[in-house]
């Protein structure tokens, strides 16, 4: 690995993440990033249950939590579409370091595609039953889908280190991107950010956190 790359850190449930420079914090929970991925953003959103889910993820980082929904619903034969943003790409190498052992084949092929120096600006993969797109943009300035996702994996650095994806503007923008029924979840139980999905119209819901957080959240949109 080049010298200026993320370190790699090894996680109490032996899953991986990294440290980003630009944000000073880990991708994933230093406490269990797949056990994070799989009680925050899988279950949070009723996703490991869905017969056919909808993901929307914001933002992409190492895939952990795209491999945590993958497996589930390849687990269970079920239909998956991921669209993600990312506008900070990691190296290829982080990507391939944390996930050392991915059964689906739509990994290798993504890590195959995943060209974040090139002009690349989105990249869409139809693998078996997984349909994944990862648009490298901000997401702040994107057009995203109205009434599609039936989950919405709100995951883009804390609210201290990356205020902008966490104001009441975008968290507006993003409860229109839910279709009925469809379930925000976030790590952060923060009061702003409470506020700011009950603002959006949502229902919001705490629920125990994940190791090392005492709660997180879900917010559910009726109509
Ligand atoms: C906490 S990490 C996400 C970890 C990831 N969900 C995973 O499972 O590995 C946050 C990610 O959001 C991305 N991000 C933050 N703000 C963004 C924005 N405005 N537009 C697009 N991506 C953003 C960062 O570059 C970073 O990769």
């Amino acid at each position: 690995m080049p010298p200026d790359d993320p370190p790699i850190i090894t996680t109490p449930d032996g899953s991986r993440t990294a440290l980003s420079a630009r944000y000073g914090e880990a991708y994933g929970s230093r406490h269990g990033a797949a056990t994070q991925a799989r009680h925050v953003f899988l279950e949070g959103t009723g996703t490991d249950t869905h017969p056919a889910p909808r993901v929307l993820e914001i933002g992409f980082g190492l895939g952990v939590n795209f491999r945590a929904t993958l497996a589930n619903t390849a687990a269970r034969g079920a239909p998956l579409e991921y669209v993600a943003w990312e506008f900070d790409p990691a190296p290829v190498e982080i990507l391939r370091e944390v996930a050392d052992q991915e059964a689906h084949p739509i990994w290798p092929a993504l890590l195959e595609r995943w060209a974040p120096d090139a002009e690349a600006e989105s990249i869409q993969l139809d693998v078996q039953d997984v349909r994944l797109t990862i648009h490298f943009e901000d997401v702040l300035t994107a057009t995203l889908p109205r009434a599609w996702a039936t989950a919405l994996y709100l995951d883009g650095f804390s609210p201290t280190r990356n205020p902008e994806v966490w104001t009441p503007d975008f968290v507006a923008r993003l409860a229109l991107a839910l279709a009925p029924g469809g379930m925000l979840a976030t790590y952060s139980a923060a009061g702003h950010v409470r506020r700011a999905l009950q603002a959006a119209g949502l229902r919001v819901e705490r629920r125990p956190g994940a190791p090392g957080k005492r709660e997180c959240l879900r917010a559910v949109r009726f109509a």
